[in-house]
């Protein structure tokens, strides 16, 4: 039994629709599964929906219906986005299935048994209007801001979890894990938060305000509130309590937005988890986020781009290839229409669908549609060559370190160096030529622009799995489960047969 690559993303609240960071985090985290997969590991792949809570539960109220039908139609819309970018998810998770309440309430139960979960008296302001408690930080110029409507003080008996026992071991363990949170710069936001002394947790909520929700299993006038049921799913999907949960757990990566790091992965989870005597997580991988003229996309910006309308347009891998190349995994990146169609437009359409496209034209022309053989190596061929091999190394790496932007860009330049070397051979004039030399060159122009196309794509096939494959099959080179021994240059190509036109981006005015 050997244990698997488990890869797991945030799982998405089912209060609204997909946007951009949704589909982003998915494309990221679906790139490293499918990366890893051709490196030879055994990957699992977790992605999912956050359902309980008090804004499912009111939007449910507003529209008539039960809260279960407001999360049904959102898991069939995530699903399907997950279904339209290609994401290779091994398993969704949702957080009102049976499988998952099961373990939250065993785990619950085993913190009240161990002492961890006390019940207290919360006393403190709520607002009716946003049935939520508030405090004295909120208050503009002494008073309470108008959307909170009537503010009163209340005690409400809540339970608690308790965090402070653990502050110095969390400490401890986030400072000797230097790896455990990518980017590293980011350990340093969590280490800020534990300077000031941890609060304990609260868990619930009573019924009479929030029902959509799990119940407590030593008391069922509550239901747990938030992380306690939204982290547990890592540990739901993974099997905890059945014998698959060592081939699985601890996981190798949580996939996560800043937002999200602290305090809840960087310090509920691995308390939650020491509590329960259960292996942390070895790393979490925390993305920027998506703005929208310099604002965080989200559900209540407004400017919400619907990722479903660009991939519908433009295809998936357009998609997928756009916010991966202008994203630097950690910092935050601008979304704009324009930038979109720059990408689309200069990388995709031109620099690598026409180069596709030329190839496959000459070779239908000059060399009855079959890659032909190499048969001069002089300074062009060489100097492409060489411009490969020092890409090569430096790819493997990127991808490793999640530098999957540099790796594109390392990428497009050597495809930048492909459409060089066609400007510098000229076959189409070779073509006109009847000297034995120049036929020998045309024949070698040809083949090197397959051969190094089918390098091209080699890493981008985590990327953009559809067009590579595409320009694999009309190349004539063949899909592959592992990477080993494809970036290596050779002839495998020889006698393949190259496919007939095709147009890979085509121009969005003729759609
Ligand atoms: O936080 N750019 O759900 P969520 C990039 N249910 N990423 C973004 C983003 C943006 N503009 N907006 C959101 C939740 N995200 C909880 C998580 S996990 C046990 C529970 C990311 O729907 C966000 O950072 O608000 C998070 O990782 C994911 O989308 C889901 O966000
Ligand atoms: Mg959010």
């Amino acid at each position: 039994m050997s244990k698997k690559f488990y890869i797991t993303t945030a799982i998405d609240y089912a209060n609204g629709s997909p946007h951009l960071g949704h589909a982003y985090e998915k494309v990221l985290t679906d790139i490293v599964a499918r990366f890893r997969r051709l490196m030879g590991d055994e990957v699992r792949f977790l992605t999912g929906l956050d359902e309980h809570g008090q804004k499912v539960q009111m939007s449910a109220e507003k529209a008539g219906v039960t809260p279960i039908e407001v999360c049904d139609r959102l898991a069939a819309e995530f699903e399907g986005l997950c279904a339209a970018l290609h994401i290779t998810n091994d398993d969704y998770i949702r957080t009102t299935q049976d499988r998952h309440k099961v373990v939250v309430q065993d785990v619950l139960q085993k913190l009240y048994d161990k002492g961890e979960i006390y019940k207290a008296d919360y006393n403190g302001y709520y607002s009716v209007r946003q049935e939520q408690f508030v405090t004295e930080k909120e208050k503009v110029d002494g008073k309470w801001p108008e959307i909170y409507g009537e503010v009163t003080e209340v005690t409400e008996s809540n339970y608690f979890f308790k965090l402070s026992q653990y502050q110095d071991w969390l400490v401890d363990t986030i400072k000797t894990n230097e790896q455990m949170i990518y980017p590293r710069f980011r350990s340093a936001d969590a280490l800020q938060f534990l300077k000031e002394p941890l609060n304990d947790l609260c868990i619930s909520r009573p019924k009479e305000r929030l029902e959509w929700g799990i119940e407590l299993p030593f008391d069922k006038d509550f239901v747990t509130y938030v992380w306690f049921d939204a982290l547990t799913n890592y540990i739901t999907a993974a099997g905890y309590g059945t014998s698959e949960f060592d081939e699985q757990w601890p996981a190798d990566y949580h996939v996560i937005g800043k937002d999200i790091l602290v305090p809840p992965h960087a310090v509920y989870w691995p308390i939650m988890l020491k509590a329960l005597d259960i292996d942390l997580p070895k790393h979490f991988l925390v993305h920027g986020w998506w703005l929208s003229s310099g604002n965080k996309m989200s559900k209540s910006s407004g400017e919400v781009v619907k990722p479903l309308d660009l991939i519908e347009q433009f295809g998936p891998d357009a998609f997928r290839y756009f916010v991966t190349r202008e994203m630097n995994v950690g910092q935050d990146s601008e979304f704009s229409l324009d930038l979109f169609m720059r990408r689309y437009n200069s990388d995709l359409a031109n620099d690598l669908g026409n180069l596709v496209s030329r190839l496959l034209n000459m070779g239908q022309r000059y060399a009855e549609g079959k890659v032909p053989s190499v048969e001069v190596q002089d300074a062009p061929e060489k100097e492409l060559k060489s411009l490969w091999e020092d890409s090569a190394k430096e790819l493997i790496p990127l991808f490793e370190n999640f530098q999957f932007h540099k790796a594109l860009e390392l990428i497009f330049t050597f495809v930048s160096g492909i459409n060089r070397y066609a400007e510098t051979r000229a076959p189409w004039k070779l073509a006109k030529s009847e000297e034995a030399a120049d036929q020998a060159a045309l024949r070698t122009s040809l083949a090197t622009m397959a051969e190094a196309l089918r390098l091209a794509v080699v890493m981008l096939t985590p990327v953009m799995p559809e067009i590579s494959d595409k320009i694999r099959a009309l190349v004539g080179a063949e899909s592959f489960d592992r990477l080993e021994g494809q970036l290596e240059w050779g002839s495998k190509l020889e006698g393949k047969a190259l496919g007939e036109k095709a147009i890979l981006f085509p121009r969005p005015e003729s759609k």
